[in-house]
């Protein structure tokens, strides 16, 4: 990540102690995050946690001595390149949208030019409070992004929306608006597959493999955040699918092959994360397979390559595999690049620590059909794939 700062602004709720594992996040990822607290949030967490997790001071005074020579809070508003106000009360966002800027947080909120998004978190009949959601839209039409709160039992004892919303949807929000991507795929019909497929052996059981999905969601998401038109068909997950694109859901290899081949005419590009099965039982048993035997042999007939096939039809679209190997992976994905008619292949080695099925990492060597070959750091997913993105932009600016 660019290096890039964040200023968090934290206030007086329950959940204010979830805001100290949002700046150890974002500062995990290189970012630098400033804190500033309300008088209330001080109530709920001391302000030497957020000083130890962010190394840096934090701001809970207008009148204390100045940390800098700088007057501090318009020192801190220059310096956000976003302004993050997590959890945010009823109070907070009704001063914002009423310009009141009576303390640190308000004054410095209103003298900053940053994107400000602000995750709420408060009793649910307050968060359905008129004004309150009033104030909520107001600031929406000024352009402040709001991070709906999910719903659940409430620390007041009350169950319903209101709870600040996950760690993970407020961090992955920040380093997209931080990221600023942009919409190189407008216009570009995407389809990418992801997460195993499943063969049925009996009505009760199946052969599958380690395929959770992460690969080919993450791709899907960065691909649609670009702007591309992004169509997801996606093997048994558990993961939920992106409200930016439109998932196909298939149980076998048959099927995958043919919703992919179904809109295949019509894409630009197919990137294939899919992890589906290369066997499928030449039988299923009608009823539960008894265990009368000491052994059991299941005869497999081998499935459709699908990528061989989009290779083998390819007119204009731009085809991207993945290989997934243990062992001499550039060889043999070099040998699938080619077999398979690709322009692009990420080799990933699957047996190496974090790397491959159900990690929420990957790291890969992208070869290019014109020879080209990049390895790439150990990163998360959702980091990588706006990078194979920026590769397979490179592909069709030069075709
Ligand atoms: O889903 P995750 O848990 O995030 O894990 C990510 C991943 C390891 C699944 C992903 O990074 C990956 O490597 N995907 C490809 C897995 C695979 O099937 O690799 P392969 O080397 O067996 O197949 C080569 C290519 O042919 C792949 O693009 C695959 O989608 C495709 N294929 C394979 C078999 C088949 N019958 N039809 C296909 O189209």
């Amino acid at each position: 990540m660019i290096k890039k700062t964040v200023v968090l602004g934290v206030t007086g709720g329950i959940a204010a102690y979830k805001a100290c594992e949002i700046a150890s996040r974002l500062v995990k990822l290189g970012i630098e995050v400033n804190v500033i607290m309300t008088k209330s949030a001080q109530e709920f967490v001391r302000p030497l946690v957020f000083q130890s997790l962010t190394n840096r001071p934090v701001a809970t005074d207008m009148f204390k001595a100045p940390l800098s020579w700088d007057i501090e809070h318009i020192s801190l508003a220059k310096k956000a390149d976003l302004f993050l106000i997590a959890p945010a009360t009823a109070n907070i966002i009704g001063k914002i949208a009423a310009g009141i800027a009576d303390d640190m947080l308000s004054t410095t909120v209103m003298a900053t030019k940053a994107p400000v998004v602000i995750a709420p978190a408060m009793n649910t009949a307050m968060y359905k409070n008129k004004i309150v959601q009033k104030n909520i839209k107001d600031l929406s039409d000024l352009g402040y992004h709001f991070i709906s709160p999910g719903e659940g039992r409430l620390a007041c004892g009350d169950s319903g929306v209101g709870k600040l919303a996950e760690v993970d949807i407020i961090v992955d929000e920040v380093i997209d608006i931080l990221s600023n991507y942009p919409k190189d795929y407008k216009d570009k019909k995407i389809i990418i597959t992801a997460g195993p497929t499943r063969e049925a052996i009996d009505p009760v059981r199946f052969i599958s493999n380690h395929s959770s999905g992460k690969m080919g969601y993450s791709l899907a998401e960065a691909a649609a955040k670009r702007g591309a038109d992004v169509t997801l068909i996606s093997g048994p997950t558990y993961l939920k699918p992106p409200s930016s694109c439109k998932t196909i859901f298939v149980t076998t290899t048959e099927e995958m092959y043919k919703e992919v081949l179904n809109l295949y005419d019509e894409s630009d590009i197919v990137i294939k994360a899919a992890a589906p099965s290369d066997y499928a039982a030449e039988t299923i048993s009608v009823n539960k397979i008894k265990k009368t035997q000491d052994d059991l042999s299941i005869k497999l007939k081998l499935n459709k390559d699908i990528l061989k096939e989009l290779g083998r039809i390819k007119n204009k679209q731009i085809l991207v595999g993945f290989a997934a190997e243990t062992v001499n992976e550039l060889e043999y994905g070099k040998k699938k690049l080619k077999e398979k008619n690709l322009d692009m292949i990420c080799i990933n080695n699957v047996s190496k620590d974090k790397v491959g099925f159900g990690h929420d990492t990957n790291q890969i060597t992208i070869v290019k059909e014109s020879g080209e070959e990049k390895v790439f750091p150990l990163i998360t997913k959702k980091e990588l794939a706006n990078l194979i993105l920026d590769e397979i932009k490179d592909l069709m600016t030069e075709s």
